[in-house]
């Protein structure tokens, strides 16, 4: 039997490899809530434009409530020969309400009808990982409060640069995920726009009201062009792109996290509910879900480009190419949802051991920047200058197997015979942090001030929604 929604031109029936390539529903069954929402937009739009009778759009408009709780309840059937999600609905409608059923298709196409859905269910998921992204950032900013002034060594090339604190640290990430929010952001501004009335790609001869149905839905207006509209996948390739710069990010902190609880450094402890043992070594605390936030990178990643790639040469306007949309870029967003949930967990979590944070801190010389400075300030050295003089010192603590502030003044005085016993001050990473309160700096003042402002401005947010 030929399909039904189509098969007027057909005698025969596809190949089963053809209807296995050609079919979307497994994927395309997620969008079910914005089909029918879409549906009805269009439905109730016809009716007020004359266009269809106020009657049959009441019944079109009840069918598709039943279909929508049916499929909420798990008692559809979703049917593979009828293809997508668009033709399962319709067809479910003509069981339910008869004839009129086949009224709902006037003056639209899948073409149309698929973008719009498509856009509305991508609008959905930015919003819910906004919101996700401001629980990170509630948690992030959380325990930078705590640990406003507790000192951990600060990297460049993974070598101990200097002291830092580990509120700042966690501010850090705060900040990319504020970008991470404001390209989502932007690109739902973009997103916005309704695709339902471009029909097939050429629009209709039916006096649609474009205006009615993209408000209906929530979109900002419709879109201007009707080949654009149908064959428009950009706003999956921007939410793609903020999706995989917004998972490089987890990923980075992912990784530290690995290296803070590899015995190697010993700076972090996760509690028993983020981590996980081994069958074999008894001794085994695994950091699982800070690795697999780092490996679900790939999948995100690996969308954007496919998606790229599928629609690199494409000529306008809708092709079936353009159904492979979907099932990456679904996966792809369910991941960095589960990734960014996962790592506001492991971040409220994690207990940092204060010690050993602060013993590496001082290791490898991290204050030496601020002997350089002390000489700086207060024998007016040019800087180029005591950075060699400080060279020179640590070089002798170092022949002697001594921390900066351990090494005996006649020691640094033999160096540079100015420096006086105030050089001690500045020598603990406690002095180190503290000093250096420029904007922006790691000084726990200033990680007191951003790690509140950032939780004011979240609760904000909060009571705006
Ligand atoms: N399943 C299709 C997709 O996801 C819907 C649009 C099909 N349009 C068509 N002309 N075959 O792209």
């Amino acid at each position: 039997m030929s399909n039904t929604m189509w098969g007027g031109r057909f005698s025969d029936s596809p190949a089963a490899i053809m209807e296995d390539i050609n079919v979307s529903i497994d994927v395309d069954r997620h969008l079910f809530a914005q089909d029918i929402a879409a549906s009805k937009a269009h439905a109730a739009m016809l009716a007020a434009q004359g266009i269809i009778a106020p009657d049959d759009a009441k019944n079109i408009a009840q069918g598709l409530d039943t279909i929508l709780s049916e499929i909420v309840d798990g008692k559809f059937t979703f049917k593979r020969a009828l293809e997508d999600i668009h033709m399962n609905v319709e067809s479910r409608l003509a069981e339910l309400i008869g004839k009129a059923a086949g009224r709902l298709h006037t003056a639209r196409s899948r073409n149309d009808q698929v973008a719009t859905d498509f856009r509305l269910y991508v609008r959905d998921e930015i919003d819910a990982l906004d919101a996700a992204f401001a629980d990170f950032q509630r948690a992030l900013a959380t325990r930078a409060l705590e640990h406003a002034d507790t000192v951990m060594p600060g990297f460049t090339h993974l070598q101990t640069a200097q002291p830092v604190t580990f509120g700042h640290h966690l501010m850090a990430y705060v900040e990319m995920a504020a970008r991470d929010r404001g390209r989502f952001a932007d690109a739902r501004g973009r997103l916005n726009e309704s695709p339902l009335g471009a029909a097939a790609l050429a629009g209709t001869s039916f006096p649609i009201d474009r205006e009615a149905t993209a408000k209906a839905l929530g979109f900002a207006r419709p879109m201007a062009n009707s080949l654009d509209a149908v064959s428009d996948r950009d706003f999956v390739l921007e939410t793609l792109s903020a999706a995989a710069i917004a998972a490089v990010h987890l990923s980075r902190l992912a990784e530290e996290i690995v290296i803070w609880t590899s015995p190697l450094t010993g700076l972090v402890r996760l509690s028993d509910k983020f981590t996980t043992g081994s069958s074999i070594m008894p001794q085994k605390r695994n950091p699982d879900a800070a690795e697999l936030v780092r490996a679900k990178t790939g999948r995100i990643i690996g969308a954007l480009n496919a998606l790229l790639i599928v629609m690199k040469g494409l000529p306008l306007a809708y092709q079936k190419d353009m159904q492979e949309d979907k099932e990456g870029a679904m996966a792809a967003l369910a991941a960095l949802m589960l990734a960014v949930r996962a790592m506001a967990g492991m971040v409220a979590d994690l207990t940092p051991d204060k010690k050993r944070m602060k013993a590496a801190a001082g290791d490898g010389y991290a204050t030496a920047t601020d002997l350089a400075d002390w000489l700086v300030r207060t024998l007016q050295m040019p800087f180029r200058e005591a950075h060699h003089v400080t060279g020179r010192i640590v070089a002798a603590a170092a022949a002697d197997g001594l921390a900066l502030h351990k090494l005996p003044l006649a020691a640094m005085q033999a160096v540079e015979p100015r420096i006086t016993d105030s050089v001690f001050d500045v020598l603990s990473v406690e002095a180190s942090v503290k000093s250096r309160a420029s904007l922006g700096g790691t000084a726990p003042r200033n990680v007191r001030t951003q790690a509140r402002a950032w939780l004011k401005r979240l609760e904000k947010e909060q009571q705006r929604q």
